[in-house]
């Protein structure tokens, strides 16, 4: 990679050793990506977590050590122009009554927290910034952390990131830069498998079944979906979070949808292809399916949320659960950013939720906070793939409406 003297000189250390570590972290990631140059970013999406492993009896110096590395970046101030915001934690912030939010783990999150939004970073402590705000512009160059908001960034709002992870998020914060590859350039964005859509999609969770199965077919390419309507902003949310689970997809087109795909020809950059793989009402149901692996239908939690929720499907929630009773012992989690909870707040659904037994959850969401469960009724497909390995529950996804029924009844109530 050829670096401008300027950026050579931070690399030798011309800013100080963390900065010099931090370019260095972008020019390695660069050479092995194949990017010839480092390019200006003006909107990050950076991780900084504690790590949950101290209620896990994990070393208490290697915590130590891992959040020192973390206090080190938030010593630095974010890159002039950059606007960063901050993916989820593995606690919340929050006063809640759960042994898996350990005391200890919050208190270290706080403090970072705390120097984090000293140092400019916006603490959303979410998966999906551009439901709080970082609503990144047609082309506009980020360094996005979370699959499925990198997935939304390129695919629904036109933007362009590649998929960070924790060091080059923070590196690219900080120095207002990240290597040029992948869909970073045009000719990276052109679409690679065909989806013809034929299945009537009638719900977010139903997109998130397109997701799961063009995602898997996709692997790392981009799928490009045929003959769908324009779907709701929950139903964009719901397909990226699923193309990025079942596969390592980082952008997709919907003809006639994504900014840059107004037809099919756009999308394939002139060049389409046959088919490759049909998506019908049989293969939606086969992939609601493939994630209800079940023993019994009693249930423990029902999570809705995932990604994070807006402020209208928390308004919708609300809107079904106003007056009734989530049964004895299920747990409800809405996860959602702390930004969209406080407008819930504000608007009485926080309340009408509470009123029945449901709880908002900020900051975090069950399957990092590693909540104990048996069986989890869901409405993303994510949630549903990743809940099964990290909490090792079984999973059954479902639309909305048949998880609030089951929230209600205190078990698996069935689709209609
Ligand atoms: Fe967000 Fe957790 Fe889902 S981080 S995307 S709610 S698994």
């Amino acid at each position: 990679m050829v670096l401008t003297p300027e950026q050579q000189a931070i690399l030798e250390g011309s800013q100080g050793p963390y900065l010099a570590t931090c370019m260095r972290w972008l020019v390695e990631w660069g050479d092995v990506m194949g990017a010839r140059r480092l390019i200006r970013v003006d909107n990050t999406h950076a991780l900084l977590p504690v790590p949950n492993q101290m209620a896990r009896g994990a070393r208490r110096e290697t915590i130590e050590r891992y959040v020192e590395g973390l206090r080190e970046a938030c010593r630095h101030r974010t890159a002039p122009g950059c606007y960063c915001t901050l993916h989820v934690n593995f606690v919340t912030l929050d006063d809640i009554t759960l042994k898996e939010n350990d005391p200890e783990q919050v208190g270290m999150q706080r403090e970072i927290a705390d120097m984090a939004a000293a140092a400019g970073f916006i603490p959303t402590f979410t998966c999906a910034p551009y439901l709080v705000g970082n609503v990144p512009l047609k082309g506009e160059i980020c360094a996005w952390t979370e699959s499925s908001a990198v997935v939304y960034a390129n695919s629904i709002l036109g933007a362009r990131t590649t998929r960070h992870g924790n060091e080059s998020s923070i590196a690219a914060s900080l120095l207002g830069l990240a290597p040029e590859f992948g869909v970073l350039l045009d000719e990276n964005r052109k679409g690679t498998l065909r989806v013809d859509v034929a299945a009537d999609l009638t719900s977010p969770t139903d997109w998130g079944a397109l997701g799961y199965v063009a995602g898997k077919a996709a692997g790392l390419g981009i799928p490009v979906f045929n003959g769908v309507r324009r779907p709701s902003q929950a139903e964009a949310k719901q397909l990226c979070a699923a193309l990025a689970t079942s596969g390592g997809v980082t952008m997709c087109h919907i003809a006639g949808v994504t900014p840059e795909a107004p037809t099919l020809e756009a999308a394939f950059h002139g060049d389409v292809p046959a088919p490759s793989l049909t998506f019908t009402n049989e293969t939606l149901r086969e992939a609601y399916q493939s994630l209800r692996q079940r023993t019994g239908d009693d249930i423990d939690s029902v999570i809705l949320g995932c990604p994070h929720a807006s402020i209208r499907e928390i308004a919708e929630i609300a809107a079904l659960l106003r007056g009734k009773r989530v049964a004895q012992p299920v747990r409800l989690w809405i996860d959602t950013a702390r930004g969209t909870k406080g407008g819930a707040d504000a608007m009485g659904y926080t309340k009408i939720i509470e009123d029945a037994g449901g709880c908002i959850l900020c900051d975090t969401c069950p399957t990092n906070l590693r909540i104990p469960a048996r069986r989890i009724v869901t409405s993303g497909f994510k949630q549903a793939h990743y809940a099964r390995g990290m909490v090792g529950a079984e999973v059954i996804v479902a639309r909305l409406e048949a998880c609030i029924r089951a929230a209600l009844a205190g078990r698996w109530m069935g689709d209609e």
